[in-house]
């Protein structure tokens, strides 16, 4: 008997498998064990298979939404190659235009290497126009995203310009366009400018940004910062999420995320290496499902998730008192990595070394269980209350012990041994642990897992 690793499958197709594993709720091998047991109880389901052509163009990614995303000439471009990462991350298939001021801040190589696709940079193109053509590219897409968009191509599109293959394509398309303006403080509120805006509005074109801060140009703030990848992301997101792709709407979620800060005196405190990646991922993902999302995060570097409702927060008390005023919730997401301790006599002034004297000794206390507390509640106990359980060693048997202790519904479980590289790090390798059983997943990226998590959020409440 022929066997099958998943592991050893090329990577689109493992990125697909996952896609279509999260959405049903299934591991990656259940799916793939339901697609051949499908094939096989049906021969025909075969014979397509078998008889693609080689050499097909590639099967779009299974979220199966495709975004067009067209780079303007600005310092802000160099963004945008970051923007790309965050649309495949979500399974978006991504075509890349880079207008030619573009190309004298990015490469069309750079481009192509991260959207795995041909960049487009020509509208009198032989090669191009034979193959796609402006009118392809223009109706193939779902979504048109414009970042940066420059003043210059705003101007154009509000005038209805057409000649260049990126304004060409944007006066073609019938899809939802997307602008994330990146421009000098002076350029947006010129007149001009914000006459152009308000007709692009007018004619039915969504707005991300501009942001408040420091400019490229040394010394120059104001109104004009492309917004971040992550943000145009979300916002991409929510455009393209159909009706049935929002299982967690009218649903209330509750997700903590990074590390906690226990202050040993005002200067200094304790934390761990947690950086919030996952728990974030996870509130971004609850969103995207049509959640309403309060995130209450430790200190971390990251950006705030687009569409959550943020608490910042440094202490373990902190985030206690602060979770349980979020409540009522139906689902409660545990994923912050709490300090166990904090120090009981943590100075009011700074602890000054002396002389000759002894170094200061920390005692430590307990802090309170942010989890254990919420799950054992008698009123407003949310109907999921889901835990996280970093583990070095005995990753499952550990899990389960701390799913009973902890009172909690389900546990996700991950080996955080340093040379796992999950603290601080992009992927994560976890098992999902419930009262039906101990479930593993692949190795994924911490969006993946945040998507995968969600999904099986979305079967259980939706199923109850
Ligand atoms: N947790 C919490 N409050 C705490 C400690 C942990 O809410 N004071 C939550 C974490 O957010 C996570 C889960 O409890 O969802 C487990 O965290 P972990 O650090 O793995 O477990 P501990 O309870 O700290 O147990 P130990 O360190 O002994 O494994």
């Amino acid at each position: 008997m022929a066997s099958l690793t998943v592991r050893q499958l090329d990577e689109t197709l493992k990125q697909q498998l996952r896609l279509r594993a999260a959405r049903s709720g299934r591991s990656v091998e259940d799916e793939v064990r339901n697609i051949l047991k499908a094939a096989a109880e049906d021969s025909d389901a075969l014979a397509p298979m078998a008889k693609a052509a080689p050499g097909a163009g590639p099967v779009p990614a299974p979220a199966g939404k495709r975004v067009l995303l067209i780079v303007g000439g600005g310092i802000a471009a160099y963004k945008s190659l970051d923007l790309i990462r965050r649309l495949k991350e979500r399974g978006f298939t991504v075509r890349c235009i880079l207008t030619a001021a573009a190309t004298q801040f990015i490469t069309p190589l750079a481009a192509g290497a991260l959207t795995g696709e041909r960049v487009f940079t020509d509208l009198f193109d032989p090669a191009s126009e034979f193959d796609v053509g402006h009118i392809r590219l223009a109706r193939d897409t779902d979504l048109v995203v414009v970042a940066p968009a420059t003043a210059d191509l705003m101007a154009k599109m509000a005038g209805g310009h057409a000649n260049d293959l990126a304004t060409a394509v944007l006066l073609a398309t019938t899809a939802k366009i997307l602008l994330a303006p990146a421009m000098n403080p002076q350029m947006w509120a010129n007149k001009a400018t914000q006459r152009n805006l308000a007709q692009l509005t007018a004619d039915g074109v969504t707005l991300i940004g501009p942001n408040a801060g420091e400019m490229a140009e040394s010394g120059e703030r104001g109104i004009g910062r492309m917004a971040e990848p992550m943000e145009i992301a979300g916002a991409v997101d929510r455009l393209l999420a159909a009706k049935g792709e929002r299982p967690l709407a009218g649903k209330r979620v509750l997700v903590t995320s990074g590390p906690t800060h226990e202050p040993i005196d005002p200067v200094r405190y304790i934390a761990n290496r947690s950086s919030g990646k996952q728990g974030h991922a996870i509130a971004l993902a609850a969103v995207r499902a049509g959640a309403e999302v309060t995130l209450i995060s430790g200190p971390v570097t990251l950006p705030d998730p687009p569409g959550v409702r943020m608490i910042k927060v440094e202490s373990a008390r902190d985030m206690l008192r602060a979770a349980e005023q979020a409540l009522p919730v139906d689902v409660a997401i545990f994923a912050a990595a709490v300090a166990d301790w904090r120090v009981a006599n943590a100075g009011d002034q700074k602890i000054k070394k002396k002389a000759g004297e002894t170094t200061p000794e920390l005692s430590l206390v307990e802090n309170p269980d942010i989890l254990s507390t919420v799950a054992h509640r008698t009123d407003q106990r949310p109907k999921l209350v889901i835990g996280f359980a970093a583990e070095t060693e005995n990753v499952a048997a550990n899990a389960k012990a701390k799913l009973a202790r902890k009172g909690c519904d389900w546990i996700v479980a991950n080996d955080v041994s340093p040379q796992t590289g999950i603290m601080g790090g992009d992927s994560n390798t976890v098992q999902l642990v419930t009262a039906d059983g101990i479930e593993a997943w692949p190795p994924q990226s911490k969006d993946e897992v945040a998507g995968m998590l969600i999904a099986r959020i979305a079967a259980a409440m939706n199923a109850t």
